[in-house]
């Protein structure tokens, strides 16, 4: 990619569809002629032939503007709409005025009558030539809350809200920018993504997770995902916009309280609770796991900016936030659009997040190996007869011990899919079976249902030898409470652990173990696995790998390490356990056939359920990375 350079850089048009984009110019190449220069041409003259939007036929955009009481803030805010270029589009303006309080003390009442009058007389008298204008004038103050929540109801799912409070300016270029970011990333399948709830213009800076990382980037990116909502010129999609406000109004009747620990936010919200929006959405977002489309148009500039007036969220003028970025300041080209798979995405800690690494493949797992970070273990989460629930319980844990290199193996379902699309990494068994790399060791032809989550198990631990890391193999029906056993284990005399009744197995990445694990060993291991499981005598809980393994393990002479679980686990169920009796154990485990809400109450009780009633995690945990 070519790097943009500080003057204004020539543009061209290529008129010969409907499209057009500005192009670099490099001073190799021959000079443009002198109307390609001219960086108005484009702008003053708009492709607004006959069909403005050949490839979004529905596609509607209404800007959403919410006041209160500052005439000259809206007054620039509405000057600087007006000035955008819609491209022929028809975009409606919807203005929002919150009414004064009924306070006394302040200001007379005369005084403010007069001045809503005034912003009343000055948007009726404002001229928006581009589609409908309408204002809506508040009966009684409702504040920034309901100014938000109440603006939009999408009418349609390519019905597009803008919403702009009162301080904002934006740039004459917004508009062509999120008509370009809304064919790519909306109207284009393939970069088409559930997750996205809008675009922010404003400018990223703030980290909401405790002891998050700082926002950086690198200078190449332009756009970038991110959770946090911007309220300073934010885009919202029609579906999740509806999605919020139903899940609002459920949570919000129930009583419950948008509380997520680990948040500046939800410190604001203790403060100052209702009069503010932001921790309900963030909330939402957190819940639902979503994300926003932020620009990086480096030298502190953005499409929309705000001047921080004196007013509702701020005692006194701090003046604008950013440099608006306009037509002679753009040195770049604005309107070109990436691939979303090109895109970077970052949590609520601006740590980065990989969304959609399903393995289905042998070649697909040797590709994620190739892309781990580097912490030389990987744990492998086998899933067969855990519950959704538990499993979200399980990586909230994850989150808090910092345990990144992990991969949940399970068949492939709606649950599973959905924590792919949130970025945790996932083996689906069922398809990864079928790899044919995979259908050699089943040389008895016996059913793969029964022996696939050995067979998948056995592999994974191969490719991890063979990359260089070392495997845990371990069960969804335990919790680890700390890293020290798992994250490094010092043991370099054996390349083996088991556990005698736990399904808790490490691999150790040496020319030892890779010597004992080849073809001939995993053979035995299915071999093995078949003969079990045309027994009739199998457990509740299935094949057990470890048990398998340590037996042909014992018989290669391996050096194997047997660790004895009372020393360092806990098991739950059986007798009544308090948190003190947990001392220094490392992890909790529980019978693969105990049922869901019995398990909820074990853990609840050990302080270890860590996720609430939508099964999300009640914490955001940030680790500097
Ligand atoms: C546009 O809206 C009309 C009427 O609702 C509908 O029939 C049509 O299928 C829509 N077109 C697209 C491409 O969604
Ligand atoms: C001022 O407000 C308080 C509380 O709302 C009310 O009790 C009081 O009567 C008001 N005083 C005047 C002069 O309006
Ligand atoms: C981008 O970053 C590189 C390295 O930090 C620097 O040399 C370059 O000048 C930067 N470019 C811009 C446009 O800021
Ligand atoms: C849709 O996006 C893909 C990937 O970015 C791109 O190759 C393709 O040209 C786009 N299609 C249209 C119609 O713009
Ligand atoms: C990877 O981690 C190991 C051990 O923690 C360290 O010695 C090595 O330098 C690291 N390599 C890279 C490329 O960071
Ligand atoms: C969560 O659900 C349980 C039962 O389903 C209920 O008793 C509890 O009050 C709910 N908690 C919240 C915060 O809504």
């Amino acid at each position: 990619m070519l790097e943009p350079k500080r003057h204004l850089l020539p543009l061209i048009l290529i008129s010969l569809t409907a499209f057009f984009f500005y192009s670099y110019y490099h001073s190799s190449l021959p000079p443009p002629s002198t109307s390609e220069l001219n960086p108005n041409f484009i702008l003053s003259n708009p492709i607004h032939t006959q069909n403005p939007n050949p490839n979004t036929p529905n596609f509607t955009f209404i800007i959403k503007v919410l006041a209160f009481n500052r005439l000259d803030s809206l007054s620039r805010c509405l000057r600087s709409l007006a000035r955008a270029d819609y491209l022929g589009d028809r975009v409606n303006l919807h203005v929002y005025l919150d009414h004064f309080k009924h306070e006394n003390g302040t200001a007379s009442f005369d005084q403010k009558l007069d001045e809503s009058r005034r912003i009343m007389e000055f948007v009726d008298g404002f001229d928006w030539k581009f589609g409908e204008k309408l204002l809506h004038y508040r009966t009684g103050n409702v504040g920034l809350q309901a100014q938000w929540l109440e603006a939009w109801w999408p009418s349609s799912d390519d019905e597009f809200a803008f919403i702009v409070e009162d301080d904002l300016e934006v740039s004459s270029l917004y508009y062509q920018f999120v008509k370009s970011l809304v064919v790519n990333f909306y109207y284009n399948t393939s970069n088409y993504s559930p997750s996205i709830y809008g675009a922010s213009l404003q400018r990223a800076r703030f980290v909401p997770g405790k002891h998050g990382n700082k926002m950086q980037l690198d200078n190449t990116t332009r756009l970038f995902l991110y959770q946090l909502v911007g309220t300073w010129g934010q885009i919202l999609f029609p579906k999740p916009w509806k999605e919020f406000r139903l899940w609002y109004d459920k949570n919000k009747a129930k009583g419950i309280k948008p509380i997520l620990e680990g948040m500046v936010t939800t410190g604001w919200y203790k403060k100052m609770g209702e009069r503010i929006w932001t921790p309900w959405f963030i909330k939402f977002i957190h819940s639902y796991g979503y994300f926003n489309i932020y620009t990086n148009f480096l030298h502190e500039r953005a499409l929309s900016v705000s001047h921080r007036d004196a007013g509702v969220n701020y005692g006194k003028t701090a003046g604008p936030d950013s440099q608006l970025l306009d037509e002679s300041s753009l040195d770049f080209n604005i309107l070109e659009m990436h691939p979303l798979s090109g895109l970077k995405w970052f949590d609520f800690c601006f740590r980065e997040v990989l969304p959609g690494r399903i393995i289905r493949t042998t070649d697909n797992l040797e590709s994620f190996l190739h892309s781990l970070q580097n912490q030389s273990s990987v744990f492998f989460i086998s899933l067969f007869g855990v519950s959704d629930t538990v499993t979200r319980n399980m990586l909230c844990h994850f989150e808090s011990l910092n345990i990144r290199n992990f991969i949940l193996m399970g068949l492939e379902s709606d649950s599973l899919s959905d924590l792919a699309r949130r970025g945790h990494p996932v083996i689906y068994v069922d398809q990864f079976v079928n790899s044919a790399e995979l259908y050699k060791f089943n040389s008895k032809g016996s059913s793969f249902e029964d022996i696939r989550d050995i067979l998948t198990k056995v592999y994974v631990v191969r490719k991890c030898m063979e990359n260089r890391f070392n495997a845990w193999v371990v069960d969804g029906n335990m919790l680890f409470l700390s890293t020290d056993l798992f994250l490094e284990p010092t043991d370099t005399i054996n390349d083996f652990i088991v556990t005698d009744n736990l399904e808790l197995f490490y691999a150790r990445s040496s020319s030892a173990a890779e010597k004992i694990w080849v073809d001939e060993f995993m053979f035995k291991v299915v071999a093995t696995a078949n003969s079990l499981a045309s027994k009739d005598s199998l457990s509740h809980d299935g094949l057990s790998f470890v048990y398998i393994i340590t037996k042909l393990l014992e018989q290669k002479g391996a050096k194997i390490r047997r660790l004895d679980e009372t020393t360092f686990a806990m098991k739950i169920g059986s007798s009544s356990i308090k948190k003190s009796s947990l001392g220094d154990k490392k992890l909790v485990y529980w019978p693969g056939q105990m049922g869901m809400d019995s398990i909820r109450k074990w853990l609840q009780e050990l302080n270890l359920w860590a996720i609430d009633n939508e099964s999300s995690c009640t914490a955001v945990v940030c680790h500097k990375s």
